[in-house]
């Protein structure tokens, strides 16, 4: 399975820090944002990543990461993304690169403590559809959020002001290639951006996708409180992420 990593956008909620370089290269503790993905991939087996950028300061992905070989990344590619047009318009330049096959899809911002790669495992056995990750929080709705029916998914509401759960959808999802015939179906929400939580009520729609909680903690990085709570929660030990290759191996408790 390919990797594909979204780091685009403008940042807004992080400026003016995101005036001068991109959000997803600020430091999280002692390391730019994106390593964290990156080894969350890499953690999982995946060692063929898509960085999908955008905006003024692309450039500054290719200073840091180079061809990724410094990282442990086997194929390093890079797109470009023009405008603003959201998660799931993003994650359309990854057709060619995910060549028919399934992809694991992370949001640059999201960092966990532990590892998918029993997630990743379980995806790859199913036949087909997608997988979303879970995880309970205390402000959920900052988040698309899962509203439950006993231990099955019945909706996915983007940012509910009356959130039906505490279960945050996080970024990181696992998709067959449908996704990009759903994501080519999907019209602007009111935000002006095609959501992933739509790609993600489509395959609920078809009877087609699958969760699991993640265990260990997760958090985004996009604002400054969650920057804060990132590099405090890396810094505090914990994350396996500090020593590439060595991650811990617990992966996530299953719930599907
Ligand atoms: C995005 C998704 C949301 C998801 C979140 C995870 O939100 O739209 O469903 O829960 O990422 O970080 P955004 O960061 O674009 O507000």
């Amino acid at each position: 399975m390919k990797g594909v990593i979204l780091a685009g956008g403008l940042g807004t909620r992080l400026r003016p820090l995101t005036l001068v370089t991109n959000k997803h290269l600020l430091p999280v503790y002692d390391r730019p944002m994106i390593y964290y993905p990156i080894q969350c991939l890499l953690n999982a087996g995946i060692k063929e990543i898509l960085i999908v950028t955008g905006g003024e300061h692309a450039g500054d992905f290719l200073k840091l990461l180079r061809n990724g070989k410094h990282l442990g990344v086997k194929e390093l590619a890079y797109t470009y993304q023009e405008g603003e047009g959201g998660i799931a318009d993003a994650l359309k330049l990854a057709e060619d690169f995910a060549e028919g096959g399934k992809i694991a899809v992370v949001l640059g911002d999201n960092i966990i403590e532990n590892n998918i790669r029993r997630a990743v495992a379980d995806f790859f056995s199913q036949p087909a559809g997608a997988k979303v990750l879970l995880k309970e929080v205390d402000d959920p709705q900052r988040f698309g959020v899962a509203r439950m029916e006993g231990s099955r998914i019945v909706e996915i509401i983007e940012k509910p002001k009356a959130p039906p759960s505490n279960l945050a959808v996080t970024g990181l999802y696992l998709y067959d290639n449908d996704v990009f015939e759903i994501a080519r179906t999907l019209k602007p929400s009111g935000r002006g951006e095609l959501e992933i939580t739509d790609v993600n009520n489509a395959y609920l729609q078809k009877g087609a996708l699958t969760h699991d909680v993640l265990d260990g903690w997760w958090t985004d990085a996009g604002t400054f409180e969650s920057l804060f709570r990132a590099s405090k929660l890396v810094a505090e030990g914990g994350a396996n992420h500090l020593e590439p290759g060595k991650a811990r191996q617990e992966g996530v408790a299953a719930s599907r």
